[in-house]
């Protein structure tokens, strides 16, 4: 039987949901939240950059949020032997959102691809989703948008997005020909052959560890999400959607790109009054813990964030 319901989604806007989908996908999702994070410096000298907080939150709730908006309910944390007892700390085995999270250290930081290298067992064979561990997006329809990546990488290629900015020579980059056919990808071009970069959240098929394996390393000595990326081109089976111009997918690169997000991120909440990538908001709202539960998580936070939970949680909608 399919069960559509109508469902509010952390922009905000109402959008029906067909709960028969979200049943029978089953993909897993893993959040690379590794690295130096230098231009931070001295900010992530001694804690991790995802750590840090965007207004009220801490980094990573924000990729966590869009893997729980896409029905993932099963997300590998890999992040460096310092940094990932921390994140385990913040959110432990997942079971407070209904959720099953794993953990896995990246000794080197040799690349973005490497996850589904120390991914390889927890995908066990199957379709997988990577977000980074600092990309955060914002926008309507974002829930409809992610769902739809996932139906299509389950049924077989890769889904990228591709985002209009002023300066893309510090991403990897997307060039179309008129009719959106996608011409070559490159990774921090010095001369860009368009201005869409590809945000760090991508949707491949079960050939993704496979593929990640066979990867050599760039110039500059790391395995390049670009060059996996380039696989699914060549195979053609690489599919790119854009965001549009009124999406937000925000930067927190330099402190004040992360002071800007932060800024950002109050500036909606607190406007509306609907929390931005509320974890917990997103759980219950997918039906992974119960109105119960959810008010229980509220209480034992005496903030504003947790008071939301609390009030949410009383109107039941
Ligand atoms: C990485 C990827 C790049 C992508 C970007 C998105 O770059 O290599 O292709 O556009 O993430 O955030 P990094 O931020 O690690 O330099």
């Amino acid at each position: 039987m399919v069960v559509s319901i109508f469902f509010c989604n952390f922009a905000g806007d109402f959008i029906a949901q067909d709960w028969s989908i979200q049943q029978i996908q089953d993909m897993k999702g893993i959040i690379l939240a590794g690295g130096s994070a230098t231009r931070l410096y001295p900010l992530s000298k001694a804690i991790s950059k995802q750590i840090m907080p965007v207004y009220d939150k801490p980094m990573i709730y924000y990729p966590l949020s869009a893997l729980m908006l896409a029905g993932i309910r099963e997300v590998l944390i890999i992040s460096t032997p310092r940094d990932l007892p921390m994140f385990e700390e913040l959110l432990g085995d997942g079971s407070r959102l209904g959720m099953t999270l794993r953990y896995k250290v990246q000794l080197v930081p040799n690349g973005l691809a490497q996850a589904f290298v120390l991914g390889r067992e927890f995908l066990n064979g199957e379709p997988g989703c990577l977000i980074l561990g600092d990309n955060m997006f914002y926008g309507q329809h974002f829930g409809h948008m992610l769902k739809e990546a996932v139906e299509s990488a389950e049924k077989g290629g890769a889904v990228i997005f591709g985002y209009e900015v002023a300066d893309p020579r510090a991403y990897g980059v997307v060039e179309f020909d008129e009719s959106g056919k996608v011409l070559s990808l490159e990774e921090k071009p010095k001369e860009p052959k368009s201005n869409y970069a590809v945000p760090g959240l991508y949707f491949y098929d079960e050939t993704v560890c496979e593929k990640a394996a066979d990867l050599q390393p760039s110039a500059r000595g790391e395995y390049e999400i670009t060059d996996l990326n380039k696989l699914y081109l060549a195979e053609g089976t690489l599919k790119v959607k854009l965001f549009s111009r009124g999406f937000a997918w925000l930067d927190t690169g330099n402190c004040d790109s992360l002071l800007d997000a932060g800024n950002f991120i109050a500036t909606i909440q607190n406007r509306q009054g609907f929390y931005v990538s509320c974890i917990e908001e997103i759980a219950w709202r997918n039906g992974w813990i119960s109105t119960e539960q959810l008010a229980a998580l509220g209480k034992e936070m005496k903030t504003n964030y947790g008071r939301y939970l609390e009030r949410i949680a009383k109107k039941g909608y």
